[in-house]
């Protein structure tokens, strides 16, 4: 059985978005299976390319994202990232690096799909963030 998380992990999680609709049992199960993980400035905590094994959640912190070397968005406590590769099992899509000494929850791709697969309002804010990311960086319209 997982580990009985602490209650300052619970409280953050149900801050966050993407988990806001779920029971404490639900979150003690999510902050029990991840593991976390600290960070410093200038770690790359993922690569362009390499298959993706987790999803992130930023605890403290910020990390920067990168598209072939140019940054395309900055996230903090609260936000996610890791999401992309595990949806379409394809490779990552940018580089993110950390910008401060921080921490994060590191959920593996199969406790991501357990997750999902029980969890409707998880995989709508899920998608409506990811798809907020495609839509700032991707092609626009063209007329
Ligand atoms: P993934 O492709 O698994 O790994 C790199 C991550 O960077 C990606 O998932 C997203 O979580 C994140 N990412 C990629 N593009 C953007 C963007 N435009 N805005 C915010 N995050 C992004």
């Amino acid at each position: 059985m997982a580990p009985k998380a602490d209650s300052a992990t619970i409280q953050m999680l149900s801050s966050v978005p993407i988990f806001a609709s779920l029971g404490e049992k639900a979150l003690q199960k999510i902050a029990g299976d991840a593991k976390e993980r600290g960070f410093r400035p200038g770690e790359r905590l993922v690569a362009t390319g390499e298959k993706g094994v987790g999803f992130f959640l930023i605890l403290d912190g910020t990390v920067e994202v990168r598209r072939d070397g140019k940054s395309v968005a900055r996230l903090g406590p609260s936000q996610f990232f890791g999401e992309m590769a595990l949806l379409d099992e394809q490779p990552r899509t940018a580089d993110v690096v950390a910008t401060s000494d921080g921490r994060c929850l590191v959920v593996s791709r199969w406790e991501f799909w357990g997750y999902l697969s029980k969890e409707p309002e998880t995989i709508r804010v899920l998608l409506q963030e990811t798809v907020r990311r495609l839509r700032a960086t991707g092609p626009g319209f063209s007329e």
